[in-house]
């Protein structure tokens, strides 16, 4: 362990979809020093239904307008930072000119849905929806970056030109900024593969790559294969290097980069076999691993999961996998509650307008007991991700009967997310055939007291809320810290501590649980094929 003095900082950036926030903690204690945090609603847009794109631009000036600010509130300078990781939205697409650091189009995020049409051709042609699943652990569907590279190939003339001239360069989120950060369009280009402290890093880190359908999760490389299954052959040059989560990958100085979710686990130290998470942010997303297999090969899902890389610290060492349970909607269904609707002022007014809706019957004698009085919503704004994969579903709200009014409707928002969770939970457990016996949980929805408390009821184990929620950021630091040194190992890391704040229980009765879920599963098949060509 090298000693650093208690002023060394390591900064994390934190780019999410709703927002880039930029934590500064403590080298030694792992503690937050300061923070920044800057919304992105003003800079996504929706230019057609089911499209989403958001100002690549803004997505640098507000990470570092975010570090800016971090720093000037913890009275330090960029010199007292010892390490930088970034940590991101996952599968956003953006291409751009390295010759003017231009970006040639918006950033497609993970939940647009406009190559739903390429995306069922493909399967048609490959063989179905699972045909490269072998490969790289995903499923064809409109989420992963591959699919969005095509739309822009074939849909923007600058973008095919860029690939042809060699001048245009593609990434996730993670290359974005990394790019950027280490010099952008001024950036001196690089003539030694050691020399890269004064070169801007065309860089992914596996974590990220992993969720392109590009590379191949075995030997986490681009795979010529996928490249030309995908059609985006012309890309193959102008894709980025793929790198591990904790090196020294460039100056700032830029030291870890993972993918949100991945840096979630890492956050909450599942760093052990059978351990298990769901981050609630825009979307939900439950990462697990297996005790029954090698955690560093990839694990297959026969159960509707993603095999994704969980992390790899240090250039040399073995890339560790889980499974993953993706839901595209959890934020996204409270904002539209409070934005489109106008049912609320702030996204947490959510949990007590839910709470206001009568208090489920607990007497047996009454058939299926519900708070929500039988409605059921299911978000399927954009179709839905696992375990369904159905581009063409929408989102849909059933039960509907004059008794009913916003309580209930709010109550059915939460009950969506926690049902979905619940899904990818009997997924889990499925694939890795161990049941779970309690749930950790993170991330700002997680601040719903009653979301939680549905989600405890619905899965019929504890569901345990950390005092920190924000592991995603500390997930990142814990990165940026081992590729800088701050730490040799895992086992270096500073401990936790006891860091449970509050844990739910189920309070409802099997009988109860197996009508609500058979409720959700009507509803959930009513959401199917209703996605106009
Ligand atoms: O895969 C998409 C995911 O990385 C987005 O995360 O936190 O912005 O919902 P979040």
């Amino acid at each position: 362990l090298c000693a650093r003095a208690a002023s060394s900082l390591i900064a994390s950036i934190d780019q999410g979809t709703s927002s880039s926030r930029v934590i500064l903690y403590d080298a030694v204690t792992l503690r937050p020093v300061a923070s920044h945090q800057v919304e992105l609603q003003s800079a996504t847009s929706n230019p057609q239904a089911g499209w989403s794109q958001m100002d690549a631009k803004r997505i640098v000036g507000t990470v570092t307008d975010s570090a800016a600010a971090a720093l000037a509130a913890a009275g330090a300078s960029a010199s007292d930072v010892v390490g930088v990781g970034i940590t991101n939205q996952r599968e956003s697409t953006v291409v751009w000119d390295k010759r003017t650091g231009e970006p040639l189009y918006d950033c497609i995020l993970w939940h647009d849905a406009r190559t739903a049409t390429t995306v069922s051709a493909l399967a048609d042609e490959l063989g179905g929806q699972d045909a490269l699943r072998a490969t790289c652990g995903l499923p064809l569907s409109t989420y992963f970056s591959g699919v969005k590279l095509r739309w822009l190939l074939e849909t923007v003339p600058a973008v095919k030109e860029g690939f042809e001239s060699g001048t245009a360069l593609v990434g996730t989120v993670d290359s974005w900024l990394a790019w950027n950060l280490t010099g952008g369009a001024g950036g001196r280009a690089t003539r030694h593969v050691s020399d890269v402290t004064n070169a801007s890093r065309h860089v992914s880190d596996v974590t990220n790559a992993s969720r392109t359908m590009l590379m191949n999760l075995s030997t986490c490389g681009w795979d010529g294969g996928l490249v030309r299954a995908l059609g985006v052959g012309a890309a193959e040059g102008a894709l980025p290097t793929i790198v591990s989560c904790a090196e020294e990958i460039g100056r700032a100085p830029l030291t870890g980069m993972i993918g949100d979710q991945q840096a979630a686990m890492v956050g909450q130290r599942c760093f052990g076999v059978g351990e298990a998470k769901i981050t609630y942010g825009t979307g939900a997303f439950m990462l697990g691993r297996p005790r029954s297999r090698p955690r560093i090969r990839a694990v297959p899902s026969s159960h509707g999961l993603l095999s994704t890389a969980l992390y790899r610290f240090g250039a040399s060492a073995p890339t560790q996998y889980a499974l993953e349970g993706a839901v595209a909607s959890c934020a996204v269904g409270i904002n539209w509650f409070k934005d489109s609707l106008g049912m609320i002022g702030t996204a947490p007014e959510i949990s007590s307008l839910a709470a206001q809706a009568p208090s489920p019957h607990l007497s047996p004698d009454l058939p299926v007991p519900e708070g929500t009085e039988g409605l059921v919503f299911v978000p399927a704004f954009g179709g839905l991700l696992a375990p369904h994969w159905r581009d063409d579903a929408r989102a849909t709200l059933v039960g509907l009967t004059l008794a009913h009014d916003k309580r209930h409707v709010a109550r059915a928002v939460l009950e969506g997310i926690a049902h979905q969770a619940k899904e990818v939970t009997v997924c889990m457990a499925a694939d890795t055939g161990a049941a779970l016996t309690g749930l950790r949980v993170d991330g700002g929805v997680a601040l719903s007291d009653e979301l939680l408390q549905y989600q405890a009821d619905l899965c019929g184990i504890a569901v345990q809320r950390p005092r920190d929620v924000e592991t995603t950021a500390l997930g990142a630091a814990i990165a940026a810290g081992l590729g800088a040194g701050v730490w040799s190992s895992i086992a270096d890391i500073p401990s936790s501590g006891d860091d449970i704040e509050r844990t739910f229980e189920p309070a409802i009765c099997e009988e109860e649980r197996t009508a609500r879920c058979a409720s959700w599963q009507k509803a959930v098949e009513s959401s199917f094929g209703w996605a106009r060509e």
